[in-house]
């Protein structure tokens, strides 16, 4: 049940709707309305990085449905990409963002700006020891450390009850799982459902940046996979990985970065199928320029 908001919420119109959603830009600003739902309620967090699509309003539904006050983050964290050019080609679009929120039930949108994350250059590094190593680990450097120092600070800013990832990004949630364990974040982790194009293609704020033929070609990745579950009835890892590559080969539109089975726990390859439940088959394609990445449980 959601609890009264105080009146001193501004109500603001977005897409023609009286909305009780408040846009945020200060640390200290976004701590001061949410210390009394911290009192009386439980907070959940949402972050993103915008150009929301589907995908993310799914977790900011569900968020809004099991906290008492949901708050969404926008920003597009510098430190966690490796490519500049990714980085500035990244599509940003607030106020068609703020439009979708509005329609979540979604309370606070914190949207800073770089000084206001990143004040002095953030010097920490985190170890995530053998899960950093693999995957997006091996093929971006410095990513997830990145990832830890926002999700951190954010963590600090909203002080979330309960804070929800999306499965799309599967090392980043194991990742974030391992960070709060490590530094005692009094959070909980929520997992949430990848969510698709209706032809399979996971969604994905870097969707809009395709190419029309590489657009067509990109539902292959998560064919892909599909098939990659189904041979597991059948072949072993390394034979599925073979098949996998082969696949690829022969695909003139995506070039195949990796395509790893793992473990679901330590996101190590594996190298027999003991429990088939515990493995997920993880993938990286470039469609051109841009990179995709997807990934499937497997089941027995
Ligand atoms: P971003 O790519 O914007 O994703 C925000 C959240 O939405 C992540 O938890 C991601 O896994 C989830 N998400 C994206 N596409 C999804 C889909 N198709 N189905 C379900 N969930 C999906 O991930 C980040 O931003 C950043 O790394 C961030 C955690 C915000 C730190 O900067």
């Amino acid at each position: 049940m959601k609890i009264i908001k105080p009146l001193a919420l501004k109500m603001s119109i977005f897409a023609g709707h009286l909305q009780l959603m408040q846009l945020i830009e200060s640390i200290h600003g976004l701590k001061e309305k949410l210390a009394f739902y911290k009192k009386n309620g439980k907070i959940g967090f949402v972050p993103t990085m915008g150009a929301l699509h589907k995908g993310h309003l799914s977790l900011v539904n569900r968020c809004a449905e099991e906290n008492q006050c949901s708050v969404v983050s926008i920003y597009v964290n510098p430190t966690q990409f490796n490519d500049k050019n990714d980085l500035n080609r990244y599509p940003r679009n607030l106020e068609l963002d703020l439009g979708l929120l509005a329609n979540c039930n979604c309370d606070f949108v914190f949207a800073p700006g770089d000084d206001e994350m990143y004040p002095v250059p953030d010097m920490r590094k985190f170890n995530f020891g053998l899960l950093e190593t693999v995957m997006e680990g091996k093929f971006r450097p410095g990513h997830f450390n990145g990832v830890a120092q926002i999700v951190s600070k954010l963590f600090d800013a909203v002080q979330p009850d309960r804070a929800y990832f999306g499965l799309k990004d599967f090392q980043q949630l194991a990742v974030i799982k391992k960070m709060a364990i490590d530094y005692n974040y009094p959070v909980e982790i929520v997992p949430c459902d990848i969510v698709r194009e209706a032809d399979g293609l996971a969604m994905s704020s870097r969707n809009a940046l395709l190419e029309p033929e590489k657009r067509n070609a990109a539902p292959f990745i998560y064919n892909s996979l599909l098939f990659a579950s189904e041979l597991s009835k059948t072949k072993s890892p390394g034979e599925i990985k073979q098949e996998i590559n082969m696949l690829y080969q022969k695909n003139t539109e995506l070039e195949l970065e990796y395509f790893e089975i793992v473990d679901n726990n330590s996101l190590l390859p594996v190298e027999h199928f003991g429990n088939k439940n515990l493995c997920t088959a993880c993938i990286a394609v470039f469609a051109g320029k841009i990179r995709l990445i997807d990934n499937i449980q497997f089941n027995s």
